[in-house]
């Protein structure tokens, strides 16, 4: 078979652009507000249910960050590889970090007195990262948004009965007006991320893209920035499906066919800053999701939970400096790759990326396995030469044209500086 012919999926096409974000495909997703202070989970309003005058008393008005130098985190994202971000503007508990026109519950009201959006989205454009905005569906705090099933207050009688009071359409109105504020504040922002539409329930009705008007919410937002990519949590698809803290076992597809697709994941279980979770994936295990989503076609959005002060913890530092040193050598088998070509088999314990530009394939070796390392079938067909991409080294190979293989003898020792090596395949 000839090169050309062989198989390299590609996405469905969809409204935005995506171009540039298949390509980069790893990028930091920050979770930050006043469920900074509680430090025990960005739910923590929900899950004790905890009254806003409880929960304001105590984060609202201790909301003081004052370590907090976005210029720090932006060079840690680009330091880690990741080329855009995505911030929490404002999350579950209504709190917004920029200076809306349409709150008072913001940040520049608490004694840090400042707006602390634009300066993060200055440090990062500044530093080479696109922008993105996560903004909750959802508001705990707002006067107008009825009880549901994911609501804080949603055992609590007195509080429901007040309903017949409150109005969502006007809670709309203002996550409509919000959603244009930042678009045309931040212009252009890369990446629009909302969260998220509450399933039907007995109890409760839900909440989803009727509620929300998401239909009229997407043409507001492309009237501003046609190219923006769009997530799918109003309830209909735009531009990437968003698996959640689970890695999907092949390329993400929406009624058969593949589709750009990008996995949001923690450090530790929980998205914003939790002091005492002791779950911290390791390094390797990290890198190798971003491999593995690389392998079927799709991209990692890698979290991390500023602290109250402002600051990223110590433990979410070492994970970046460590993934930012396997990037530097490596990124040229994350950056424009994509799902290997379907004929590829893969040997036992690797991960294959392609580069469909450079023609080169990358395969990631989980483990070091004795000797040698055989690819079989189509794949020997194509071997042009192999180097170890750690340091250029050249890998010696012997092809078998009655087998089908190409043979790649290994060192007994992995070689140093070669964490998860990867053989870059030149293919012909
Ligand atoms: C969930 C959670 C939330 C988090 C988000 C990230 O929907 O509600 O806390 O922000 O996932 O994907």
């Amino acid at each position: 078979m000839r090169l050309e012919d062989l198989t390299v999926t590609k996405p469905a096409p969809t409204p935005g652009d995506t171009s540039w974000f298949t390509h980069d495909r790893f990028g930091m997703f920050i979770h930050w507000g006043l469920y900074a202070l509680g430090a025990r989970h960005e739910w923590l309003k929900n899950y004790e249910r905890i009254p806003t005058e409880i929960y304001d008393t105590k984060y609202f008005k201790h909301f003081d960050p004052d370590l907090y130098d976005p210029e720090l985190w932006a060079k840690a994202a680009r330091d880690a590889g990741m080329k855009y971000f995505v911030v929490t503007t404002k999350h579950h508990e209504g709190f917004c970090l920029w200076d809306s026109a349409y709150t008072d519950y913001k940040a520049p009201n608490t004694p840090y007195g400042r707006d602390v959006l634009t300066p993060m989205v200055d440090a990062f454009r500044s530093n080479g990262l696109r922008v993105g905005f996560y903004h909750s569906l959802l508001d705990w705090h707002h006067p107008d948004y009825t009880v549901d099933a994911c609501h804080p207050m949603r055992d609590n009688e007195d509080y429901i009965a007040m309903d017949k009071d409150r109005d969502i359409t006007r809670y709309v109105e203002y996550l409509h007006n919000q959603t244009e504020e930042l678009l045309r504040r931040y212009d252009p922002v890369d990446i629009i991320w909302f969260d998220f539409s509450v399933g039907p329930n007995a109890r409760f009705a839900g909440k989803g893209k009727e509620t929300w008007r998401s239909e009229e919410l997407l043409a507001k937002i492309r009237a501003i920035n046609p190219k923006i990519i769009i997530d799918d949590r109003l309830q209909i698809d735009q531009d990437v499906k968003t698996p959640e803290q689970y890695m999907p076992d092949e390329w993400v597809k929406v009624n058969g066919t593949p589709v750009v697709w990008e996995g949001c994941h923690t450090f530790s279980g929980s998205w914003g800053y939790y002091r005492d979770e002791q779950s911290w994936k390791s390094v390797d295990q990290l890198l190798k999701m971003l491999i593995d989503g690389v392998s079927m076609g799709g991209n990692l959005l890698l979290n991390v939970g500023p602290t109250g002060r402002g600051e990223f913890d110590e433990r979410a530092y070492e994970r970046l400096r460590g993934i930012g040193k396997w990037m530097r050598r490596y990124s040229r088998s994350i950056y424009g790759c994509t799902q290997a070509p379907a004929e590829f088999e893969c040997p036992r314990d690797c991960r294959y990326t392609y580069n469909p530009e450079t023609q080169r394939l990358y395969l990631h070796m989980y483990s070091w396995p004795f000797g040698k390392i055989r690819l079989s079938g189509e794949v020997a067909e194509h071997v042009d030469y192999i180097q170890l991409l750690s340091d250029a080294s050249e890998m010696r190979f012997h092809y078998n044209a009655e087998n089908r293989t190409v043979d790649i003898p290994l060192p007994v020792y992995k070689p140093l500086g070669a964490e998860i090596p990867v053989l870059e395949i030149y293919l012909k």
